[in-house]
């Protein structure tokens, strides 16, 4: 698919197409100018049936992220269909109503796929949230951030060789200039954006550390101004980026009022003055424009942060970041702007925020069946692949620690410290929704603590350099395969993933 993003030529991307064959034509929401997919509406208990057809020349999976489905339905890439095939997903929706997405899972192209334009959401609603006097219609906006780079012909730039125009294309490289990597010195190799973009060591480099981009893309378009009315807001906004971290705060220093997380509405909102988005995660925030003056604009920045590449930054001489991801690159943790609501015209009504939002029951950590010693999960590099505990990704092995019983809670706990190569993750399990009881902060860190929130359900958690992470869950319903892996899609395409087991 080609859509015009920038001026000049139309950039190529793949692109989620669907249409409703039976059931409500509202359930699936086309964004008219995005390459993005459309937006899935599905309520708690409804039954789904989506017939996937790979037309990619690669082969795909989908996978529903934060939904609790059958190991079958679970988008796992051992179930990956090649070009011109069929897969079907049907399953009942189980979860809590909350911001959901879909994106594929194949082996070693995630990365790939989503960057190309992959990517959708999904929401689910309930009848504990209709009940609540919430924004909705207009006053509900999705809103997903992904970082991109342009080429001078307006094609994305992502690893050489990938992407809709890289086949068929007799250079067999996309269209990017100062393409030559050849065998230049290591340090020298690494520090020009031209090698970074391409083959060779600048491609792996980019594997290890993640790709990111120098361009801010919201819902899929580089505009990024949104006209908003008086009236509150429910923002929900995913970090779809591959590999950005993004530290979220009102650039006029108003605080942040969270809503919801991953798994859905928090117990009660929360008052942050930045909230940390790592890939994958999702915050729902209310903000209410009823007091500002029409024409008021305010941006949503991400702030300066430290830490994101650990001790891979005094490795690198400090000045990798910012000469490697190139010139004009964004470098992890600088700080920019998002995008900017402009408050446009005056709204009938208003809302009130409720002070309740959700009663919730939460796993207790004295019910985990390992509470005295924990599974631990250590994030490993070695020769040059991501690992936990030292094993990468298998198709379908799954180690001795990688075994858990059905309708047991376990504690799960993940440090973040693989010496030289430590960096921050995002780790994602499949089929839970999980809580965070406890974080142990390692090596500073001090301008990101304030800005996790751990009140709610996450599937998806932030672990910095240094820290070690705990997961509390409880593996119901069904028994299968299941993957867990870092979000930051290179690394998880880099064997930072692995299977585990319910039985
Ligand atoms: Cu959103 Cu296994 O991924
Ligand atoms: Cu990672």
């Amino acid at each position: 698919r080609s859509v015009s993003l920038r001026p000049g030529r139309a950039t190529s991307l793949w692109s989620y197409q669907s249409r409703v064959l039976k059931g409500d034509p509202a359930s699936v929401q086309a964004l008219p100018d995005s390459y993005l997919g459309p937006i899935l509406r599905l309520r708690r208990g409804q039954k789904v049936r989506i017939d996937f057809i790979n037309r990619l020349d690669q082969p795909s999976t989908v996978h529903w992220h934060g939904l609790h489905v059958p190991d079958t339905m679970d988008g796992h890439p051992r179930f990956a269909i090649g070009p011109g095939e069929l897969y079907r997903y049907e399953f009942e929706v189980r979860n809590r109503a909350g911001t959901y997405w879909y994106h594929p899972h194949p082996h070693g192209h995630t990365g790939e796929q989503v960057y190309f334009g992959l990517a959708g959401l999904l929401l689910v609603s309930d009848e504990e949230e209709q009940a609540l006097p919430l924004p909705r219609g207009q006053y509900d906006l999705p809103i997903v951030i992904q970082d991109r780079s342009f080429d001078d012909g307006n094609q994305l730039r992502y690893l050489s060789g990938t992407g809709p125009t890289a086949r068929g294309d007799a250079s067999g490289a996309p269209s990017a200039p100062g393409n030559t990597m050849g065998g230049r010195g290591m340090m020298g190799g690494m520090m020009s954006r031209g090698a970074m973009m391409s083959g060779g060591m600048g491609d792996m480099m980019t594997r290890m550390m993640g790709f990111l981009g120098d361009t801010i893309l919201v819902n899929g378009r580089p505009e990024s101004l949104i006209e908003v009315a008086t009236h509150p807001y429910r923002l929900r906004i995913l970090n779809g980026s591959n590999s950005r971290i993004y530290k979220l705060a009102w650039q006029d220093g108003r605080p942040l009022t969270v809503i919801g997380t991953d798994g859905g509405l928090l117990e009660r909102p929360v008052h942050k003055d930045y909230v940390m988005l790592a890939p994958a995660e999702r915050v729902e925030l209310w903000a209410d424009f009823s007091k500002d003056d029409l024409g008021t604009q305010l941006t949503m920045m991400s702030l300066a942060f430290e830490g994101a590449m650990g001790r891979m930054m005094d490795m690198m001489g400090g000045s990798f970041m910012g000469g490697a991801m190139g010139g004009s690159s964004l470098a992890a943790g600088v700080r920019f702007p998002i995008f900017t609501v402009k408050v446009a015209r005056k709204a009938n009504g208003s809302l009130e925020l409720p002070d309740r939002l959700s009663a919730i029951s939460w796993p207790r950590l004295q019910d985990a069946v390992n509470r005295a010693k924990p599974r631990t999960f250590r994030i490993t590099m070695a020769q040059m692949q991501w690992g936990f505990n030292g094993r990468s990704f298998e198709m379908t092995a799954v180690a001795p620690n990688e075994v858990v019983k059905l309708r047991t809670t376990e504690v799960w706990e993940f440090a973040n410290d693989s010496g030289m190569m430590t960096m921050a993750h995002a780790i994602h399990v499949h089929d839970q929704q999980f809580q965070v009881p406890e974080r142990r902060h390692g090596m500073g860190n001090n301008r990101v603590r304030d800005g996790y929130v751990d009140q709610g359900w996450k599937d998806t958690v932030l672990v910095m350099p240094g820290d070690r992470v705990k997961l509390l869950m409880r593996f119901a319903d069904y028994p299968g395969l299941y993957l867990y892996h870092c979000h930051m899609l290179e690394h998880e395409d880099l064997g930072l993933m692995r299977n585990y087991r319910i039985e």
